[in-house]
């Protein structure tokens, strides 16, 4: 079949090639791709590819083939699904617990863009605590992750200041609710209860400092991969008592808490607390489906485009999700 294969050289990351078809597990099922995302952390593993990885983790498409041990949609069923990788090709193998079913008023396009943006959002909203009526500062606001929590937390109250480099990019961002967008954290006026950082660089001090007395940083990301040098000295600027946390969407608590299989069944799965992310892609479907999250798509390209929207992506060029279409 024909897939997206790395190429090891960063300026053109993949180009069409032929790859194996999938061999899923007994609790998988195989989908024909339709539609998929590309993410920033994967265009960073594509710079030094490892053998025999293909990339590929946001996929929206319809089931081929079913699960063997029958857990999962029917054959023809319209579904998202986050698998752990090679989800850039015509067929891709998805565990079912991390596949949601798509109603019809949710087209494929735009459940591609909700996985890995969207789950992380999610649950960065469930590592906040309780926001509502709470000020916000978010970095890195301008991407898939920045779009869907925006969304969210302003719409149970939250007051969100967004910092975008661009105009053009933070424009939509005040159309979903953040209060505020500056163009540099240092334009930022706190005290902010919680910032969520994911820039990294001179970007994490400038946001501590603007943290409140026994707020909360939590630290989700290093767009910049500049690394950060902390100074004890910043907290007592405004967050004494604050506290820093570090955040992995794939280590954070799903929806219901309830296990569906232990870590060792799930092995390098990308979801080590033992559950599946199929249930939070059913929270953020119904929320599309019934107008209340609106996922900002700032490119929908033939996957033939799949080099030049990371590319773009890198280059901090595209608002939102970067959507490829396979049909
Ligand atoms: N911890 C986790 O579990 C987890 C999961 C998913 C994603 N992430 C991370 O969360 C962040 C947001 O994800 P995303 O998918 O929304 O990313 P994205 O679409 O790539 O957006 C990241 C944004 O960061 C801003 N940025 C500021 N300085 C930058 C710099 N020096 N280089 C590059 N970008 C810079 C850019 O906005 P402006 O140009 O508008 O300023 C860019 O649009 C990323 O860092 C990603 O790696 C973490």
């Amino acid at each position: 079949m024909k897939a997206m294969l790395p190429t090891g050289d960063i300026s053109r990351a993949v180009e069409f090639g032929e790859a194996e078809e999938p061999e899923p597990r007994e609790d998988e099922a195989v989908i024909t791709v339709e539609a998929y995302s590309v993410n920033r952390g994967e265009t960073f593993r594509l710079e030094d590819p490892l053998r025999r990885w293909l990339p590929g983790k946001d996929v929206a498409g319809t089931v081929l083939r079913p699960a063997a041990d029958g857990s999962g949609p029917a054959r023809g069923t319209r579904v998202v699904g986050h698998p752990p990788a090679r989800g850039w090709a015509q067929r891709a193998a998805v565990p079912t617990r991390d596949l949601a079913v798509l109603p019809d008023r949710v087209d494929t396009t735009t459940a591609a863009a909700l996985p890995l943006a969207g789950l992380t959002a999610l649950r960065l909203l469930r590592a906040a605590g309780p926001i509502a009526g709470r000020r916000i500062l978010l970095t890195g606001a301008s991407g898939g992750v920045g779009h869907y929590f925006t969304e969210l937390a302003s719409g149970i109250g939250a007051r969100i200041t967004a910092v975008s480099a661009g105009e053009e990019r933070g424009r939509r961002l005040l159309d979903l609710g953040a209060t505020e967008v500056v163009p540099d954290v240092e334009k930022a006026e706190g005290p902010f209860d919680l910032v969520l950082e994911s820039v990294g660089g001179t970007s994490l001090p400038a946001a501590l400092a603007r943290l409140a007395p026994e707020g909360l940083l939590i630290w989700f990301g290093q767009a910049s991969r500049a690394p950060v040098t902390l100074n004890f000295f910043d907290f007592f600027k405004a967050g004494v008592g604050g506290s820093i946390r570090h955040f992995d969407y794939t280590r954070s608590a799903p929806s219901h808490g309830s296990d569906r299989g232990s870590s060792a069944d799930l092995g390098n799965r990308g979801n080590r607390i033992g559950c599946g992310y199929g249930d939070d892609l059913a929270v953020l479907v119904r929320l599309v489906a019934t107008g209340r999250l609106h996922p900002e798509i700032g490119i929908r390209h033939d996957w033939s485009r799949t080099a030049e929207a990371i590319t773009d992506l890198r280059a901090r060029r595209i608002r939102g999700n970067a959507v490829l279409i396979t049909s």
